[in-house]
């Protein structure tokens, strides 16, 4: 069949096949999204005016949420809330109007509660009176002791994906934007950052007033509030920490405008004006946070030597691919996060050179057929478009949107032409920016703005997008500096090299891949030579540590080390650390240590790592 023909019908069929979807095109109808209550097709939020009061003493944010509505279809406003107390909701004649929390649903605790406001049909605002749970799964409340510099506490939020409702009602869907003010109290010695406009000083007030213009989607509401203090990067670009962290955090970040720079010239006009990022005490759960105007990231890229910048491209990207454009549902995940991790190495390349790229490129490889086998390579989970219905969208955070979305848009690029695909992407930003996407409509409008010029290849659309496991076509991408690692690698598999023959002057990224690809049969002699020779679990960099903490405790020498993995797990709270070395250490006769590793650590780490980790575990707190 005409291949043209063949995409066009696959296409249709994908539309058809997620009906409710269409509606999604041009970004004016009804968005459906299994993890939000709110119906936007009757009734849709515009614009936030949030007044509130951040207390550490209750771990509690209290205040009011108002709320600009879009011409109202319906008599009835309908918002999420998670463990939410709402105390009355008033509407813009300032009368009090009729509300509903309704039940959390069994087993979708997730889901929060709904809460459904009555409108009058004149109802222009609505204003809820609100506060938070002391648990809110969003809010992070740290002692000064689980700080960088240990003498202020410290509040975070991680909105994504769904968390934003346990600390704001709100229409909780990435298909829906709003713009934001905001006046948040805190105690005077703190500061406040949110995802818009930020103060670089403390006033002696402790109140702060924040302003995002552009709309957003719910996921990307974020604050922080701490003993922060600001420094400048650049013209647009600077870092916030805590005080003593910060000249460290800045040497770190000394690239970012020329990165920022970079991301223009690829694909067109950065949108947010400033770009800053806030580097958190270490709980929290992830690498990085694209909140707009002000990424959220972990302390563990702090290294020292630069080497983790990677990280801060990919939030950087984020920029375009995912708050410009921005996945429907989390059932199109892949879009936010496939097309970062492109932007991302078209970045790093870019700015580091190929060499720098294509090494993480190829760990990435590696991480993307890691979990498609741990899943089965024909299990569902391994799909590009997931279905998430009736499961938690956290469950849908796994390597395979991020690595085989990047392997896809790389196979592309790889077949085709480069130069014209960055003139398609930078097109592809521009007309979907401040909208919302799903597959379908971003695979029409790649058949028609750019395969049409590629008659005679074949883009596997049917494979990349609804098959399971890792195609045929698909390449690990180039790295001369693995390539020659592997062969030194085989010549110390054969004993013609030695344990303390790598003593080389590696990057990260080389040791990083030199430890993942040493043998699962790692006998004690072997493991006590590398562990002697380059003391691996003790370096700086975090990349490191956990990468052979990891391969030290599955290759059974656990024991050996278990000061150091139990002082990185009491010390760390990011996710993509603590799940691998916490099953390691399950599933090689340590699970009576990890619980009782876990016990202490508990506390420091973040909801999303706890139900994680919980459930690994088996883990019942009392
Ligand atoms: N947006 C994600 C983080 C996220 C995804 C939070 C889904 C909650 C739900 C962020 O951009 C991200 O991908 N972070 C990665 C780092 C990146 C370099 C791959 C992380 O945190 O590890
Ligand atoms: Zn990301």
């Amino acid at each position: 069949m005409n291949l043209r023909l063949s995409f066009s019908i696959l296409v249709c069929c994908l539309m058809a096949a997620c009906s409710s979807e269409k509606k999604v095109q041009n970004n004016e109808g009804p968005v459906t999204d299994p993890h939000s209550f709110s119906m936007p097709q009757h009734v849709k939020a515009k614009h936030l005016n949030l007044d509130i009061a951040v207390d550490f003493e209750s771990k509690t944010i209290s205040g009011i949420a108002t709320y600009d509505l879009e011409s109202t279809s319906g008599n009835e406003v309908i918002f999420d809330t998670r463990d939410l107390t709402i105390y009355e909701v008033t509407l813009d004649d300032k009368s009090k109007t009729e509300f509903t929390l309704g039940q959390t649903i069994a087993d979708k605790e997730y889901l929060g509660q709904k809460l459904t406001i009555k409108l009058k049909p004149d109802t222009r605002k609505v204003s809820i009176k609100y506060s938070t749970s002391p648990d809110a799964a969003a809010l992070q409340w740290l002692s000064p002791e689980q700080t960088n510099d240990k003498t202020w506490p410290f509040l975070f939020t991680q909105g994504q994906a769904i968390l934003t409702r346990s600390w704001i009602p709100i229409q909780d869907s990435p298909g829906i934007r709003i713009t934001y003010n905001a006046t948040v109290r805190v105690p005077k010695p703190l500061l406040a950052v949110m995802s818009a406009t930020n103060p670089t000083e403390k006033n002696n007030s402790g109140v702060y007033t924040f302003v995002m213009d552009k709309p957003i989607p719910a996921y990307l509401m974020a604050l922080a509030v701490g003993d922060l203090a600001f420094a400048s990067l650049g013209k647009r670009t600077g870092v916030y920490a805590e005080q003593k962290f910060l000249p460290k955090c800045a040497y770190e970040f000394a690239d970012v405008e020329k990165i920022l720079e970079a991301a223009e010239d690829l694909y067109g006009p950065y949108q947010w004006d400033r770009y800053d990022i806030l580097v958190l005490p270490p709980s929290f759960p992830f690498g990085g946070m694209e909140n707009p105007k002000l990424t959220f990231a972990t302390p563990t890229i702090i290294a020292g030597d630069r080497s983790l910048i990677s990280l801060i491209a990919h939030e950087l990207a984020h920029s375009w691919s995912g708050n410009l454009v921005t996945n429907a549902n989390w059932n199109n995940f892949w879009l936010n996060e496939g097309f970062t991790v492109y932007f991302e190495r078209r970045l790093t390349e870019k700015v580091y050179g190929k060499d720098f790229a294509g090494m993480e490129a190829r760990l990435g490889y590696q991480d993307w057929v890691n979990e498609a086998n741990a899943f089965g390579l024909t299990s569902d989970d391994t799909k590009l478009t997931v279905n998430l219905t009736d499961r938690d969208p956290d469950d849908g955070m796994t390597d395979i949107p991020y690595e085989k979305g990047y392997a896809f848009l790389r196979y592309i690029e790889e077949n085709t032409n480069r130069d014209s695909f960055d003139v398609f992407l930078k097109k592809y930003f521009k007309q979907f920016a401040f909208k919302t996407i799903t597959t379908p409509v971003f695979l029409d409008y790649l058949q028609k703005n750019y395969l049409n010029k590629f008659p005679d290849f074949d883009p596997k659309i049917d494979l990349w997008l609804n098959q399971p496991g890792i195609p045929a076509q698909a390449t690990p991408p180039v790295s001369v500096k693995f390539d020659a690692l592997d062969k030194m690698i085989a010549s110390y598999r054969d004993g013609k090299i030695s344990e303390k023959d790598f003593n080389h002057n590696f990057s990260s990224h080389e040791w990083v891949y030199l430890i993942r690809k040493l043998p699962d049969t790692l006998t004690d002699k072997q493991f006590e030579n590398f562990n002697k020779l380059y003391k691996w679990s003790k370096s700086g960099n975090n990349e490191i540590k956990a990468a052979w903490i990891e391969k030290a405790t599955i290759t059974g020498h656990g024991k050996a080390i278990l000061d150091d993995t139990s002082a990185f797990l009491e010390s760390v709270g990011r996710r993509k650390y603590l799940e691998p070395i916490y099953t390691a250490l399950k599933t090689k006769g340590l699970g009576v240590e990890a619980k009782e590793i876990y016990a202490k650590a508990r506390p420091l780490y973040h909801y999303v790592a706890v139900r994680t980790i919980d459930e690994l575990l088996n883990f019942h707190p009392k």
